[in-house]
C-alpha cells in the first residue's frame, strides 16, 4: 500500500509510544519512516545539567527503540518543536538529502501543569505554563507543516494526522484542564489546515481522539490505573488499543483518500456516553 511512500513520525519516546505502533504498521505495509525524537541540539541554550541529562537519556531511549523495533537503517533525527531553528535545520537536512514525504504523524504533547498524575487547577495556571503547553502540543502542528512546505518536502496529496483526546471537547471524569485547551486548539488547527492545504495541493489533515493508554511515558505521567479501568468500563467496546489507533492512522495515510478535516474517535465508543 505504501510502496515508495515516506512518512515522518514525530513523538517517539520509546517502544511504548503510540507513534511507534504507527511507524511499525507503515513499514509492515511497505512504506518508509523518518523518526524524530527529543534530544540536545546545537540550538539549545543555557540548559541546566538536569535538562541536559533528561534530553540525552530521552534521545538514547528513542534511538535504541527505533533501531530495535524498526530496523538499524531507520533514519532518526533530533527535533524540538519549541525551537524554530531546530525545525528549520531538520527540514533543511531533508531537503539537502533530496527527501520528499507523503505525510506526517503529529504525536507530541507536554504539559508542565500535570505532575505525577496531579493536575493543576485552571485558576492556578500561569500564562507561561499555558503558552508553553500550547506551543508544544498545538502550535507545533503549524510549525512543522510550515517548514516542510518552506523546503518543498511535501508531496502533493499528502496526509497529516495528529493525536488528540476527548478532553478537547468534554470535561472527562479525570479533567486535564490546561492540556484540554491545547488539544482543542490542535483540533481547530487541524480543521483550518485541512481547508488551506486541501485547496493548496490536495493534502489531507485529520486528528484522532484516542482512548486512555497507560503504556507510554505521557500516559504513565498523567493517568492512574483506575482512570484506565473506568474508561474501559464506560466504553461500549472497552478501551481501544494502540494497534486500533495505528490501523486508523494507516487508513487516513492511504494514498488518494478523500477524508479531511475530521476529528475521529478511536475509543471503543467512549465518546457516545453521557
Ligand atoms: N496516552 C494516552 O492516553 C493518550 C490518549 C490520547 C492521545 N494521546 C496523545 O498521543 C500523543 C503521543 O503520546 P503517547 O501517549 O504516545 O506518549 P509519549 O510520551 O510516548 O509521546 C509524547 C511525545 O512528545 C514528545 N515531545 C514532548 N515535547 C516535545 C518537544 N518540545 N519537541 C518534540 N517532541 C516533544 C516526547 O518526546 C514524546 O516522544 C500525544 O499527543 C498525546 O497527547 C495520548
Amino acid at each position: 500500500m505504501f510502496t515508495n511512500k515516506t512518512f515522518l513520525i514525530t513523538g517517539i519516546a520509546d517502544e511504548n509510544s503510540l507513534a511507534m505502533f504507527v511507524a511499525k504498521k507503515i513499514i509492515k505495509n511497505g512504506g518508509k519512516v523518518i523518526c524524530t525524537g527529543l534530544g540536545v541540539s546545537e540550538f539549545h541554550q543555557n540548559l541546566s545539567d538536569k535538562a541536559k541529562q533528561f534530553l540525552n537519556q530521552n534521545y538514547l531511549d528513542f534511538q535504541k527503540s527505533v533501531k530495535n523495533e524498526l530496523g538499524e537503517d531507520t533514519q532518526t533525527e533530533i527535533l524540538d518543536v519549541t525551537l524554530e531553528d531546530s525545525v528549520d535545520a531538520f527540514a533543511k537536512k531533508l531537503k539537502d538529502n533530496n527527501i520528499k514525504i507523503d505525510g506526517f504523524l503529529h504525536a507530541i504533547a507536554m504539559d508542565k501543569t500535570i505532575r505525577q498524575k496531579v493536575v493543576k487547577p485552571m485558576l492556578e495556571v500561569t500564562k507561561e505554563e499555558f503558552c508553553n503547553t500550547m506551543e508544544v502540543s498545538a502550535y507545533s502542528l503549524i510549525r512543522i507543516a510550515q517548514y516542510l512546505y518552506k523546503y518543498d518536502l511535501m508531496q502533493p496529496k499528502s496526509s497529516i494526522c495528529s493525536l488528540s483526546y476527548i478532553a478537547a471537547a468534554k470535561v472527562t471524569f479525570h479533567p486535564y484542564r490546561n492540556m484540554s485547551i491545547a488539544k482543542a486548539a490542535l483540533e481547530r488547527i487541524t480543521i483550518e489546515l485541512a481547508d488551506e492545504l486541501g485547496r493548496k495541493d490536495g493534502t489531507r489533515v485529520n486528528a484522532i481522539r484516542f482512548s486512555t493508554y497507560m503504556g507510554s511515558k505521557a500516559g504513565t505521567a498523567t493517568l492512574n490505573q483506575s482512570d484506565f479501568d473506568t474508561a474501559d468500563k464506560l466504553s461500549p467496546l472497552g478501551n481501544a488499543t494502540p494497534d486500533d489507533l495505528a490501523n486508523e492512522v494507516i487508513h487516513l495515510f492511504r494514498p488518494n483518500g478523500r477524508i479531511t478535516g475530521e476529528i475521529r474517535h478511536v475509543d471503543g465508543g467512549y465518546n457516545i456516553m453521557g
